[in-house]
Formats: structure tokens, C-alpha cells, sequence
């Protein structure tokens, strides 16, 4: 049987998605897309050969509809959706913070409602995709929403009590790294190298510890004792990373990350 698919609200991570779903296979004929604006809607269709379609339409003609509006857009957007989505639609949010029990209000009793936080690196096929199952989604419906969002890089099922961390770690990941990336380029500075020159330095040694991370199968502990020799520059370094507190910073960080993501979830923020 074709299984339609609808993304609905086709911004910078709904394109990211269907672009992903299309060079994984999808036709163009089993996708919908719906824009609020009709050039948007226009330039999806010139791109990708898919159907613009009203929120009304997809949610009355695709089975399953990828919610990829902005959080505060979403009430909005299931008030159009409502009249109009049979219990049997799988929902499935790409939406930070909004927890399982929200679209299952707000729609009709039974319908299975899949969570996913994703991270911009899905614009580049690289997304970390942390999913979690509402109340009536079975494992037929998480492996739907894995194969979707396995078209942008790769995929977790968690329970829903852990998507706060999730989003801590992985959703705003990358942010992390980009910051460390602007501190070692300015530290670049001060050593008297150029800015770009510090950059491509850091951005390749980046990209280098990523590949080792992912590929080597070695503990980061082991991989970075292999650059740290005896009175070495590496060590010093570290010792001044400890000085600093670097480490307890971080946990700091991603603990505030996820206290505010509990708290965007209950709609406290
Ligand atoms: N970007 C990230 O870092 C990131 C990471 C993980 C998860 N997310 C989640 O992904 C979702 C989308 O983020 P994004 O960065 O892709 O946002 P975005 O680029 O602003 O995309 C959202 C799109 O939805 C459209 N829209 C809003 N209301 C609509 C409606 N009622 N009907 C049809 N279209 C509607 C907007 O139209 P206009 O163009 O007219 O505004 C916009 O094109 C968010 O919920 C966010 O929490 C984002």
C-alpha cells in the first residue's frame, strides 16, 4: 500500500526532511507539502516536483502528517488540522519542547502521536533524531518516523521522560561545538595566526576528532591519552582546561539546558 506523506509548515527543517525522504527513495507523487506563504509553496513544488496542498487537505489525504512548524505556530495549526484528521493519522512532531499529551488533546481520542527532536545538522544529512512514542504510537509508527527522519542522518528511540536531556545534548549540540570552535579561532588570534588560516585549523582538527569519535570505535578518554605525551603541549593545555573548570561548566550547561527545556515543555517559560 502508498503510504502518503505530508509535511506540514515546509520551513528550513521540513525542506531539510523532504529533500532527505526524496534522495531516499520517496516519489515526489507521495508527498504533500504545505506553506502559509504561496511563493513558498511555489518554490517547493519548482524544486522537488511535490504537491502543495492546503493543512486541511493533507491532514484529509496523507496517512501520516510531519508537523515541522515553529513551537509557538503549532496551537494554530492544530486547530486548522482537527476538524479534519481521522484518528487513524499518524502525527509526527519535529517541533523542540512540545510534549505527546499536547497534539493528543487537541485531536481526536486514539490518534498516535510520534515525538522527534532533530538538530540542524540534518541540513547536511549529519541529524542526531531522538524519538519517542505518545500513548497510542505503536513500534510499527516509530519505525515510520525513523525511516522519515533516517533520511538526515541518524536516529534514537528514547521514552518521552527523556527528551528534556535529549534536547540538552543533541538538539542544542552542535551550538556547543560552534562555540568552542569561535574560542579556538580567537585563542588562534592571540597566537598571532590569521583568522582564517585559525579557523580552517580548527574546523579540520573538529572534523578529524569527529571521524575518530564515530569510526574508531575508541573511547575519547583513549583517544585523547594518544595525543596528551608525557610533559607534552597537550597536557598543559588540559591543565589549564581543569584550572578553568571547564568540565564542571559543561555539565553545568547542559543541565541548564535541560532545566529549560522542562520548562518550555509545561509552558511555564
Ligand atoms: N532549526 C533548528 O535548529 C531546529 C532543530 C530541531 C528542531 N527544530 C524544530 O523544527 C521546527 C521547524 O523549525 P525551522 O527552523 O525549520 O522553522 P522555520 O524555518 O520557520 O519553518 C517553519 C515553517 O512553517 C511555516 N508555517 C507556520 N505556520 C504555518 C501554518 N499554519 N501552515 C503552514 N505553514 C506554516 C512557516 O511559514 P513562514 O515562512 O511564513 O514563517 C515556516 O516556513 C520547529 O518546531 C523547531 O522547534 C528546529
Amino acid at each position: 500500500m502508498t503510504q502518503k506523506v505530508a509535511v506540514l509548515g515546509t520551513g528550513k527543517i521540513g525542506e531539510a526532511l523532504l529533500s532527505g525522504m526524496i534522495r531516499a527513495g520517496w516519489a515526489p507523487a507521495d508527498l504533500l507539502v504545505t506553506a502559509r506563504r504561496a511563493e513558498r509553496a511555489e518554490e517547493l513544488r519548482t524544486r522537488y516536483g511535490v504537491a502543495p496542498v492546503s493543512n486541511a487537505e493533507a491532514a484529509k489525504t496523507a496517512d501520516t502528517l510531519i508537523l515541522t512548524v515553529k513551537p509557538q505556530d503549532m496551537g494554530t495549526l492544530l486547530d486548522e488540522l482537527a476538524p479534519h484528521t481521522p484518528a487513524e493519522r499518524l502525527i509526527i512532531s519535529g517541533a523542540a519542547g512540545i510534549p505527546t499529551s499536547y497534539f493528543e488533546q487537541r485531536l481526536a481520542e486514539g490518534t498516535p502521536v510520534v515525538r522527534v527532536m532533530t538538530n540542524t545538522p540534518a541540513l547536511v544529512d549529519e541529524a542526531m533524531s531522538v524519538i519517542s512514542a505518545g500513548t497510542h504510537a505503536t513500534g510499527e509508527h516509530l519505525a515510520h518516523a525513523e525511516a522519515v527522519f533516517g533520511a538526515v542522518g541518524k536516529t534514537l528511540r528514547v521514552p518521552e521522560t527523556q527528551q528534556d536531556a535529549a534536547t540538552a545534548l543533541s538538539g542544542s549540540g552542535p551550538a556547543y561545538f560552534y562555540f568552542l570552535v569561535e574560542a579556538m579561532t580567537d585563542a588562534g588570534i592571540l597566537l598571532g595566526l590569521p583568522r582564517d588560516k585559525a579557523h580552517d585549523l580548527i574546523v579540520q582538527a573538529a572534523i578529524g576528532a569527529s571521524v575518530m569519535l564515530r569510526d574508531s570505535g575508541e573511547h575519547p578518554v583513549k583517544l585523547r591519552e594518544n595525543v596528551t605525551s608525557p610533559a607534552g603541549t597537550t597536557i598543559n593545555a588540559i591543565r589549564e582546561l581543569e584550572n578553568h573548570g571547564v568540565r564542571a561548566a559543561l555539565i553545568a550547561a547542559l543541565e541548564a539546558a535541560r532545566d529549560r527545556s522542562r520548562q518550555l515543555a509545561t509552558g511555564t517559560g
